[in-house]
């Protein structure tokens, strides 16, 4: 494993995020919706380095990709969050990765169908060469190329979450 970013390296994208986070919505009421599981190690960093009134809560997204780079049938479990708690909100949404963007894509568009009034997207990592949505992420933590990652709430088959870097696995470890 090569590390990629360090802890220093991390907290110092996630504090560029927030800066521009709290430009943008300055006193404006936000309701933050993390994607578990991966989401939650950044948006922990993330929402105590916000200035803005937020409102918090998870939804859970999986892939069922495995170990395999490609993605599986996305399952998506809102977490009791109902049409009352979306509609009309201004919604920010964390996900740990945008990696072809399918999660964030299909989140979106049923965070807006439950009538939030807005939706934007914030990704900690975002693996450009790998997109195939129409839609870009807003917030961006970091770039990075097409390697398969691990660490700071990216896992390898359940593992190495708890990472508190970001490494890259060498193609024979993750294939
Ligand atoms: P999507 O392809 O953008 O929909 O990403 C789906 C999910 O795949 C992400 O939320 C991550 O959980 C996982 N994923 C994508 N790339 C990586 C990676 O490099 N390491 C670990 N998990 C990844
Ligand atoms: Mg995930």
């Amino acid at each position: 494993m090569e590390t990629l970013f360090t802890e220093t390296e991390i907290q110092q994208a996630v504090s560029k995020v927030a800066r521009t986070l709290n430009a943008d919505y300055q006193d404006q009421h936000v309701l933050v919706i993390g994607v578990a599981t991966g989401a939650i190690v950044f948006l922990s960093d993330l929402m105590r380095q916000l200035q803005m009134p937020v409102h918090l809560e998870l939804v859970r997204a999986k892939s069922y990709r495995g170990t395999a780079v490609r993605p599986g049938e996305l399952n998506i479990d809102l977490w009791g969050l109902t049409e009352d708690d979306i509609r009309g909100r201004q919604v920010l949404l964390v996900d740990d990765i945008f990696d072809t963007g399918r999660t964030v894509e299909a989140l979106s568009k049923r965070l807006l169908q439950h009538g939030a009034r807005d939706v934007k997207t914030v990704v900690f990592l975002e693996k450009p060469d790998r997109r195939e949505t129409e839609m870009l992420p807003d917030y961006v933590g970091l770039r990075i190329p097409d390697r398969f990652v691990v660490g700071y709430g990216l896992d390898y088959d359940g593992r190495m979450r708890n990472l508190p870097y970001i490494a890259a696995m060498d193609e024979e470890e993750s294939s």
